[in-house]
């Protein structure tokens, strides 16, 4: 039998503001129902160049550790999903090793393909342990990132940034994985990318919506297939096997992204069974399967690797309990393109594991900033400016000195920093 494995504990760690969409498609001259009916958001999380994706994973790793008190020396591996990284060499992981004191040695690396890098360190920890060579260590996975796009252009309301830290182990509290149930469909496209040097991406907006279905049909048929080869879809009569899942959650670059899947993942089944889609019946099911999931996506935007881990949060943070013990899907989509469709079980643990979280103080903690404000921040260089106000036990980047990326806050709790 296969050790359990999958996710204990999970944190959030968001930048201090927002904007509110609606106030973005006023600037912007276009109907505000675009933004919040045509892409399903509200806000979108802004963050200040001292909120780089190396603090968002510091401040994520930080809270982690607070909240479930793992001895440190039990850290074997430590991998961040980005593809907002801070340097072409010297991993993300790195600078949240030394942030934290974090074990010598502890294997870390950063891992890159767009939106889909988390994924790929929640695989590659999952294999790690099952195998045995963990040897009782635990992993720590690390999905980051800051979604920038051009002001003004198509991409802009769907920004976003945070990062989303998991502790991975064979205690998994919050979500064992199916392993080896998956299904991955990757092709070399150019739907998305941010050559070397550049602040924001590139896109090809409607091709890139195409190739995420196109990724995630191929994906979840492949699950499907293992999925019944392993008896995990004990089809009824008149019920689809997506329709097995409590819960599908998918990678949220907008909102309303997740029900354009969820009707590709229906329409999958539904020509398997040479059946037609029928429009009410695929609405009633996003509203069962999926809706719940989009209600911290619609606060902080895309925020890449973690879109789908932002999405867990959601789905667990309202129905944990009524979930415990269900098996739900997930889709992880990267451009470029990389999809993976697998599932797990929610544990015993996950209600009071998101308890923890506190994603509602930390919704409620951020500050609405004005269109105005969100230009001026966009503006700023890449080096921030000093900072005055107390960090309350985030990090912030405050500078580069001797070529050096210098970071201030976490431990001792309330800072003041000033660079010289
Ligand atoms: P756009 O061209 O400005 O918008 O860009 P649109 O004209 O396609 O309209 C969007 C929706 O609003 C449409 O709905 C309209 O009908 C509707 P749909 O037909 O799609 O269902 N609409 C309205 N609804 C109500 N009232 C109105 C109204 N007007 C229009 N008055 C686009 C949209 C998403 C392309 C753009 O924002 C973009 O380029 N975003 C970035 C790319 C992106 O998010 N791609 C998603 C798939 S790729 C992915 O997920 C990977 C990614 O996360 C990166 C990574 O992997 O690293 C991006």
């Amino acid at each position: 039998m296969t050790t359990p494995t999958g996710i204990e504990a999970i944190s959030l760690a968001l930048p201090r503001r927002y904007l509110d969409l609606e106030d973005l498609a006023r600037a912007r001259g276009i109907a505000p129902e675009k933004l919040t009916v045509g892409l399903g958001g509200r806000r979108m999380s802004v963050p200040d160049p001292g909120e780089d994706s190396v603090s968002l994973a510091a401040t994520a790793v930080a809270r982690l550790l607070a909240q479930t008190g793992i001895e440190r020396e039990r850290i074997g591996q430590l991998i961040v999903g980005t593809e907002s990284a801070v340097d072409h060499a010297k991993p993300i992981a790195s600078f949240v090793q030394g942030l934290l004191g974090l074990p010598h040695t502890m294997r870390t690396y950063d891992a890159q393909h767009a939106c889909y890098g988390g994924t790929a360190g929640l695989m590659a920890s999952a294999a790690w342990i099952a195998s045995g060579a963990a040897d009782g260590q635990v992993a720590i996975v690390v999905a980051a990132d800051v979604a920038r796009y051009g002001v003004g252009t198509a991409g802009e309301p769907t920004q976003g940034a945070g990062a989303v830290a998991m502790l991975v182990s064979a205690q998994p509290a919050v979500l064992a994985l199916d392993l080896g149930v998956c299904g991955v469909s990757s092709a070399d496209v150019h739907d998305f990318w941010r050559p070397l040097g550049r602040r924001e991406a590139l896109v090809d907006g409607h091709y890139s919506i195409e190739c995420y279905l196109e990724a995630l049909a191929g994906a979840y048929t492949r699950w499907r297939s293992r999925a019944r080869g392993r008896g995990l879809l004990a089809e009824g009569a008149g019920s689809l096997p997506s329709e097995h899942l409590a819960r599908v959650l998918y990678h949220v670059p907008f909102c309303k992204m997740a029900r354009k899947a969820h009707a590709r993942v229906r329409q999958a089944d539904l020509e398997a069974i040479d059946a037609a889609a029928n429009e009410a019946e695929t609405a009633l099911s996003f509203d069962r399967q999926v809706k719940s999931s989009l209600e911290v996506c619609a606060e902080v935007g895309n925020v890449y690797t973690a879109s789908l881990y932002v999405a867990l949060l959601g789905a667990l943070r309202r129905d944990a309990d009524a979930l415990r013990g269900r098996r739900i899907g997930l889709f992880s989509y990267g451009s470029g393109c990389c999809g993976e469709f697998f599932s797990g079980v929610v544990g015993d643990g996950a209600a009071e594991a998101l308890r923890k979280v506190g994603v509602e103080a930390l919704l409620e903690g951020r500050e609405r900033i004005d269109v105005a404000e969100y230009e001026r921040i966009m503006g700023l260089p890449v080096d921030p400016a000093p900072w005055e106000e107390p960090l309350e036990g985030r990090y912030r980047f405050v500078g580069v000195a001797d070529g050096r990326r210098r970071y201030a806050g976490g431990r001792g709790g309330p800072q003041i920093v000033r660079l010289s």
